[in-house]
């Protein structure tokens, strides 16, 4: 998984995990019949995967593995016995800890069996054989033996279908060998270093942009400087490092702002794009990225819409900017107000005549489609995430409250009035809190489960019994109503929140 300049570092690398999983692993793990170490050699996972099962080795097992041993480790495997490119799409949210992200399963059945505990994320970021799953079930048992009851799984013949049809259709559906693994694994790790021309979201605080520069300090290894700008002028700066796993899993520790935070970016196959999500410990604050090298090529347009009959200053975000300036027809720059290769500041106008919808934007070669969204009226404000869910807690005390962030999003109604068509943008909004039915009402929920500012955070109550709630915690159930006043007529969205427990268990893959 590298390039040919570093084949000779990977071999020594290679060499060192070998003899590695061969002290630590092999008193347990007997050779098996392919050759490699039983049971180990027969799954491929995510690095978080990988992390998981050499914890458990640890806990379970008294494995004892360093820092260092355990880093090295799932590199290791993460590079040898990972998942491609395309086996991790369906389930990239969960690895960014994406909040408010509602799963919907493409095999209920094997959702009903297996994702009533943990994300279904979990298990289909993992490839094994029907033998293998079996073990698998085999292992879930023997640590919960309380399984089938604590799963509500007493309905059917559990332990018999858990044991026979459930690993051969997890078998078929998600096996050891696959076409885009092998494919996969001729593929060459891009050396990433070099400057990156970013933009990105930060939810409840706006766009973003400003570049990243990237060192490489050894195989797969870099350090990184953000230098990164909000639409307010405030700086989001810092350092961090990263490790590249598989060849294009993208995972660093950096300070943003102050803020420590994680990255989960992926690498695109040609080492030209990064595109991800960077957190917060809370995995709540946060906000997407996207990264290219190189260009021509426009990344964004800050802020992404303009409003029939209004002058607006907007942002043509990109790299290797230079040439003319078209925002698709009808809409008039007015003025240039600052242009160079990484961005172009423009005064806009979106004349009577400009269709409403998603206008191509062009500098010179550089295009994006659907770049910016003219809109005369919005059409519908929808609350997103739509769903999500806070947990009290205690800053400062052993487990932080984990908050909610959301944003009114303004759509477009298409045609005929089809509501939601198209996607302007995050409006200013109005927000507050009730309690979602009727024993939430009773219950008092708005006044004990949390807070909601005006940039739509909402932080939850205080963990532990609340004596002015007659010794009941602060769990709630809630509606957050986002108001946006957009002309004469005000609009409104809501979404639902659920205030619960704390999460004692915070696994690498929920
Ligand atoms: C002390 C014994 C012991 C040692 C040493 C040990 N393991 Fe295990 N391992 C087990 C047992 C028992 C299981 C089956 C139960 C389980 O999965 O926890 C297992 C299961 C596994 C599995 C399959 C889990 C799954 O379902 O995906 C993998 C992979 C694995 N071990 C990797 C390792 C690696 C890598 C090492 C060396 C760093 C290691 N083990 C060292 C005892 C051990
Ligand atoms: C009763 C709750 C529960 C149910 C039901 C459940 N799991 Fe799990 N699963 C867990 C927990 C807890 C862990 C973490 C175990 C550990 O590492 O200590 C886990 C871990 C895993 C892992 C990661 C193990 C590793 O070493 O990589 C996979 C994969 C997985 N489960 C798949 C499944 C499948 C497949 C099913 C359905 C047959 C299933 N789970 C059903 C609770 C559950």
């Amino acid at each position: 998984m590298v390039g040919a300049a570093a084949a000779g570092e990977t071999a020594n690398n290679d060499a060192a995990a070998a003899a590695l999983i061969n002290t630590k692993c092999g008193g347990c793990h007997e050779p098996g019949p392919d050759g490699g170490l039983a049971r180990i050699s027969a799954v491929r996972k995510s690095p978080e995967g990988w992390n998981l099962t050499l914890r458990r080795m640890q806990q379970w097992h008294h494995v004892v593995l360093s820092d260092a041993e355990q880093a090295a480790l799932v590199k290791h495997f993460a590079d040898t016995q990972g998942l491609a490119p395309e086996e991790t799409a369906p389930f990239r949210a969960v690895l960014e800890r994406r909040p408010g992200n509602v799963e919907h399963a493409d095999d209920p059945e094997v959702a009903t069996y297996c994702a009533r505990c943990h994300s279904y994320a979990r298990v289909g970021l993992q490839r094994r054989n029907a033998a293998e799953w079996l073990k698998l079930v085999h292992t879930h048992v023997g640590q919960f033996p309380t399984l089938e009851y604590q799963a509500s799984s007493r309905d059917r013949e559990w332990w018999h279908i858990a044991t026979t049809e459930l690993p051969d259709r997890l078998g078929r559906k998600w096996p050891l060998v696959t076409a885009s693994w092998t494919a996969w694994q001729g593929h060459a790790s891009p050396d990433l270093a070099g400057s990156w021309r970013v933009v990105g979201h930060r939810p409840g605080k706006g766009d973003y942009n400003g570049t990243l520069v990237v060192d490489r300090t050894d195989v797969d290894r870099y350090t990184v400087h953000h230098r990164l700008v909000m639409a307010d002028g405030s700086a989001l700066d810092g350092d961090g490092d990263s490790i590249v796993y598989t060849g294009y899993e993208w995972r660093g520790a950096a300070t943003l702002g102050g803020l420590p935070v994680r990255e989960v970016f992926e690498v695109s196959a040609d080492g030209s794009q990064l595109r991800g999500r960077w957190f917060a410990s809370d995995a709540v604050t946060g906000g997407d990225l996207t990264a290219v090298r190189g260009g021509p090529a426009i990344l964004a347009v800050q802020p992404p819409y303009l409003k029939t009959g209004q002058t607006a200053r907007l942002t043509i975000v990109g790299s290797g900017l230079s040439g003319e300036v078209d925002l698709g027809p009808g809409v008039q720059v007015q003025t240039i107000e600052q242009t160079s290769a990484e961005s172009v500041t423009v005064l806009a106008v979106a004349g009577a005549t400009a269709a409403t919808g998603g206008h191509d934007v062009a500098v010179g070669a550089a295009r994006l489609a659907g770049g910016l969204v003219v809109y005369d009226k919005v059409g519908s404000v929808r609350v997103e995430p739509g769903y999500d869910v806070a947990r009290v807690g205690d800053n400062g005390g052993p487990i932080a409250l984990v908050p909610a962030q959301f944003e009114a999003v303004a759509y477009l109604n298409g045609p005929e009035g089809k509501q939601g068509e198209v996607r302007i943008g995050v409006l200013p909004a109005s927000w507050s809190i009730a309690g979602y039915d009727a024993d939430s009402k009773q219950a008092e929920d708005a006044k004990f489960g949390g807070q909601i500012d005006q940039n739509g955070l909402f932080t939850p109550g205080g963990a532990g019994p609340n004596p002015a709630r007659g010794g009941a915690n602060n769990a709630a159930n809630l509606s957050v109503t986002a108001v946006v006043t957009d002309g004469a007529v005000p609009l409104q969205g809501s979404a639902h929140l659920i205030v619960t427990l704390q999460r004692w268990n915070d696994a690498p893959v929920r």
